[in-house]
């Protein structure tokens, strides 16, 4: 039996531990800031829970998954790196690259085995996209085409601390592209605009978003994000090479009307309304993968340096954008 400790049982972890706690040989116990939460949790998937983090990482575990505010996500890697425990780590790994290099520097000093839960590696579309991009079969890639998009802005406080549009959502395309093509953005130019609710803009921050990458083969690509999706919950990777395209996230329920005669029904079904049901089988998949590398049967699938470079790409649009101009990787890189 895989013994996995989950500390944070707020949106994402309460969800992750339900996963854990379904996959087969794998037991889960659960501890939060707010104990009675980890308790209520814990009795209602039959699971065990632990009064705190320390308890927790007193067992013998054989992972642990971090699914607390971004802010704590350091000092628990540490910790778990520290007990030699593989760690599980939701994104970001922390709010500013500087941070994350620290972050990254000590897990390889330490020899720490830590995997970052961008989701989309294990959505079966992405997937595809890259397989068939290493195979050749899309010939010479020119361009890819991201997005996300949230049918509604979170509340203003979440916006207040999330990081802005760049580091919150479009840093899902930024690692995607990445992951799809292997290689490496040189160059953003970002732009944004706020037109929605006042406190986007008192927070700094944009509703509506889109870059330009230049990737260091020089292929192209744009990333888009809004939260004004009313249309539904929308996440796409389109890529184009000089033999063919492919889209992936064009299932049923992305909520895209073509329009003009002879075109369809299309979306067949509901739109999605959230990452919880678009991906909710890449969260399963990431789950046994991370179970899969903490039992040392895999590679991990995504390393905190990976996760430093897509927030590098975030940075730099961040830049991009409050100075209006084209900017290298090189000026926010280490
Ligand atoms: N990969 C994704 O698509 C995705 C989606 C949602 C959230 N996230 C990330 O997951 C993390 C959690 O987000 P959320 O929306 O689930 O948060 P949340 O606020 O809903 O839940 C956080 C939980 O952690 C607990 N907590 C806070 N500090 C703690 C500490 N020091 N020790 C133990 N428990 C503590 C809180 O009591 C709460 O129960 C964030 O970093 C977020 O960016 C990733």
């Amino acid at each position: 039996m895989t013994l996995v400790g989950l500390v944070g049982v707020g949106r994402i972890g309460a969800f992750h531990a339900a996963t854990l706690n379904g996959l087969p040989g794998v037991e889960v116990v659960v501890a939060d800031a707010q104990a009675g939460r980890a308790e209520a949790l814990a009795g209602s998937l039959g699971a065990r829970w632990a009064p705190d983090v320390g308890a927790l990482l007193d067992q013998e575990l054989s992972g642990l998954v971090v699914a607390t505010p971004t802010g704590t996500h350091a000092e628990l890697i540490d910790r778990g790196v520290a007990a030699d425990t593989p760690v599980f780590c939701e994104k970001p790994v922390a709010e500013t690259s500087a941070r994350t290099l620290e972050i990254v520097k000590s897990v390889d000093k330490n020899g720490g085995r830590v995997q970052v839960g961008f989701q989309r590696r294990f959505d079966a579309g992405y997937a595809a996209a890259r397989a068939e991009v290493a195979g050749g079969a899309l010939g010479r890639i020119h361009t890819l085409r991201g997005q996300t998009c949230d049918p509604a802005p979170p509340p203003p406080g979440y916006i207040a601390s999330s990081g802005g549009i760049f580091k919150d959502c479009s840093v899902h395309d930024f690692d995607a592209i990445r992951w799809v093509t292997g290689r490496e953005v040189v160059s953003v130019y970002a732009t944004g605009s706020a037109r929605g609710a006042a406190f986007f803009a008192e927070a700094g921050d944009v509703d509506t978003a889109a870059a330009l990458l230049r990737l260091d083969d020089d292929a192209l690509a744009t990333v888009t994000a809004t939260r004004y999706h009313g249309a539904g919950y929308a996440v796409t990777l389109e890529v184009q090479g000089t033999l063919g395209s492919l889209g992936a996230g064009f299932d049923g329920q992305l909520p895209l009307r073509p329009v003009g005669d002879g075109v369809g029904t299309w979306p067949k079904g509901p739109a999605h309304s959230s990452f919880m049901s678009r991906f909710h089988e890449a969260y399963v998949r990431e789950l046994r993968a991370f179970v899969d590398f903490a039992e040392g049967r895999a590679e991990n699938p995504c390393s905190v340096g990976d996760a430093l470079e897509a927030l590098y790409i975030a940075e730099a649009c961040d830049l991009s954008r409050a100075e209006n101009r084209p900017v290298s990787l090189a000026e926010v890189r280490a």
